[in-house]
């Protein structure tokens, strides 16, 4: 967790860091700190607050080499003194830290000196001070190998005015090389305003830079790397206008799916011919795999459980969805015919990046879907398919949840193909529906009002329920988290089938229920659970299919969805969810975009 920036070169190294830090605080937003060098001595800024109360009690400066943090707890109580940069004690040295050292304590020990912080970072600022005697790489080289754990650092000293040293082990750093300058950071975001240029550093590789010069190494000597160019553009990663990032980016879901459709299928001689760029298998791979098990976390992991049924019904491959931080440690039966899905947004998530070199180990082929080019996980994953749905800053996610749906939909019809398990005609109408997908969101859309009216009469309730049944069940679990996650309000989301088996005790006027209640094969079960809450005085809200003439007279509140197909119908439903969960949020004036607690990317176990 936690987001770090680095600057050296011929602009203001002050405002690039901090215009950066802003871009990272979805990583965490306990405190924040920068250091810069000026008249050969360290200045150092931090506060207890987010970038902005940094921004506001820095001095007028214009300094060409800063570094810069912005802190997501692990050790230590997020105040001002445990905000980093760290310091050596001769306040020569400054480092920021992404990551955990994990034997700092011993690490201290060995050291015998005062520290200032709670943290484990700070101690890497006291082991290169300790080695340092003019030559700021040979000690950075010296101490790395003492650091068990992962790390993402940029490290500079008092007396090397334009010297910046980054080095990555297990935790995400992105190297940017513009014409004036170069910049290291914990995702592209920072790096875009000056360059789209940038190498994506691997474990044990450290960066040298100075000025517009980056220098790359490993194991101690200089190394050639690839260079990435980047095609999000700078306001890409910005509001453009709208409140919050969480509402812009629910609003361009229709634009990020149509794209992901259109880039992904293409409709030739009247079959629909699928790109799965990035999955370089042979093409019968999928004809061998005898199971497939979807791995995830959060948002993702409902994802995985829609995409299980999905492959299920449309490939034939047997497929089961697991929390990647279970699947790590619970020692599944693994062996080479078991295919293993890794879904993520970041591509950096600790626990599913775990579970995909658990995988890996096993003998088993991985495929990634991920958002983030070049993080992590798409990295290591035998195969990486990239949503390419754009940033996703809000820390809730919304767009990177239809997306994984989506693009497990295009994987599932391709295997369908290759193993011929749907008929030629079906695989065609099912991909020409899914080429519906941007007009069908658009019209959810445009009921944002209608759903904002409805989110102002529940805005006060302190618990919600969430039920739906079949895949109506993930997205019970999706609008429950969402709703939790930004507005505070205690919600749980559960197969409503289970309802009866213990939430139902839950249930009298003060709990509002809301149904996935589509027509179709479960309808009439999901009508009679409604009725069960409704005997209990539960308040009602339900999202239901378009041409539903009757429910409206067994509900509260009801949200009109269309969709015709199975695929389409999560994707319609999960929109009203995303904008229920923030129009509550945003009438409660919660931070929407930063929730207390959270962080967008979770790089700890
Ligand atoms: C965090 C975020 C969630 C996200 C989950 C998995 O908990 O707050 O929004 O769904 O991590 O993230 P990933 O990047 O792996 O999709």
């Amino acid at each position: 967790m936690c987001g770090i920036v680095g600057f050296t070169g011929n602009r203001n190294a002050m405002t690039a860091v901090i215009q950066g830090l802003s871009g990272l605080e979805y990583r965490g937003y306990d405190s924040a700190g920068i250091a810069w060098v000026a008249d050969a001595r360290l200045a150092v800024k931090k506060t207890a607050g987010r970038v902005d109360d940094l921004a506001k009690i820095l001095p007028v400066a214009h300094p060409s080499l800063a570094i810069g943090h912005t802190r997501w707890a692990t050790h230590g109580a997020p105040d001002e003194t445990n905000a980093h940069p760290h310091l050596s004690p001769d306040g020569k040295i400054a480092i920021v830290h992404n990551g955990i050292v994990d034997n700092y304590l011993a690490l201290k020990q060995t050291l015998g000196e005062a520290f200032l912080s709670d943290t484990d970072s700070e101690v890497v600022a006291h082991l290169i001070a300790r080695e340092y005697r003019g030559d700021l790489l040979a000690a950075v080289e010296k101490v790395l190998p003492l650091l068990d754990g992962t790390y993402a650092l940029a490290v500079i000293a008092a007396d090397q005015p334009d010297l910046l040293i980054a080095a990555r082990k297990g935790s995400p750093l992105v190297v940017g090389i513009a014409d004036d300058a170069t910049l290291v950071a914990s995702d592209v975001v920072p790096i875009l305003p000056y360059t789209k240029e940038v190498v994506y550093l691997d474990d044990g590789q450290v960066v040298v830079c100075r000025g517009k010069s980056a220098r790359f190494r490993a194991a101690g000597r200089e190394i050639e790397v690839a260079t990435t160019t980047i095609d999000w553009s700078v306001e890409a990663a910005q509001k453009g206008g709208y409140p919050h990032f969480m509402l812009k980016e629910i609003f361009e879901q229709p634009a990020a799916l149509r794209n992901l459709v259109h880039h992904r299928v293409k409709i030739e001689n009247n079959a629909p011919a699928f790109n799965l760029e990035g999955i370089e298998l042979p093409t019968d791979y999928f004809r061998g795999v005898g199971r497939i098990v979807l791995i995830a976390q959060g948002t993702a992991y409902h994802a995985a459980m829609i995409g299980r049924n999905l492959i299920e019904r449309t490939a034939l491959i047997p497929s089961y969805a697991e929390y990647a931080a279970d699947f790590h440690y619970r020692d599944p039966l693994l062996d080479p015919s078991v295919l293993v899905i890794a879904l993520t947004q970041s591509g950096e998530t600790m626990d599913t990046l775990q579970g995909v070199r658990k995988a890996r180990d096993a003998g088993c082929k991985v495929v990634a879907v991920v958002n983030t080019v070049g993080s992590t996980i798409a990295r290591e994953a035998d195969g990486v398919f990239y949503m390419h749905c754009g940033p996703e800053i809000g820390v809730a996610s919304t767009k990177a949840f239809t997306a994984m749906v989506a693009s497990l939909y295009i994987l599932s019809l391709r295997m369908a193909q290759m193993r011929r398990t749907l008929d030629p005609a079906e695989i065609m109408r099912r991909t020409l529906d899914l080429a519906q997908v941007g007009p069908r969101l658009e019209a959810v859309l445009s009921t944002a009002n209608y759903i904002r009216q409805i989110a102002g009469r529940y805005a006060e309730a302190k618990n919600f329920l969430f039920l739906g049944r079949g895949t109506g069940w993930p997205l019970a679990m999706e609008g429950a988290l969402k709703l939790k996650e930004v507005s505070y309000i205690h919600a749980e989301g559960y197969d409503a089938a289970e309802m009866k088996h213990g939430p139902i005790a839950l249930i009298d006027e003060n709990m509002p229920c809301l149904f996935i209640a589509l027509l179709g094969r479960r309808y009439g079960k999901v009508r009679s659970n409604i009725q069960e809450v409704r005997a209990r005085r539960g308040r009602v809200i339900a999202i239901a299919s378009h041409n539903d003439d009757q429910i409206h007279e067994v509900v509260d509140d009801v949200i009109y969805v269309r969709a015709e197909s199975g695929v389409m119908n999560s994707l319609v439903c999960a929109v009203p969810l995303q904008l229920l969960a923030y129009y509550i949020a945003a009438a409660k004036n919660c931070d929407v975009d930063k929730p207390r607690g959270l962080a967008k990317s979770v790089t700890v176990e």
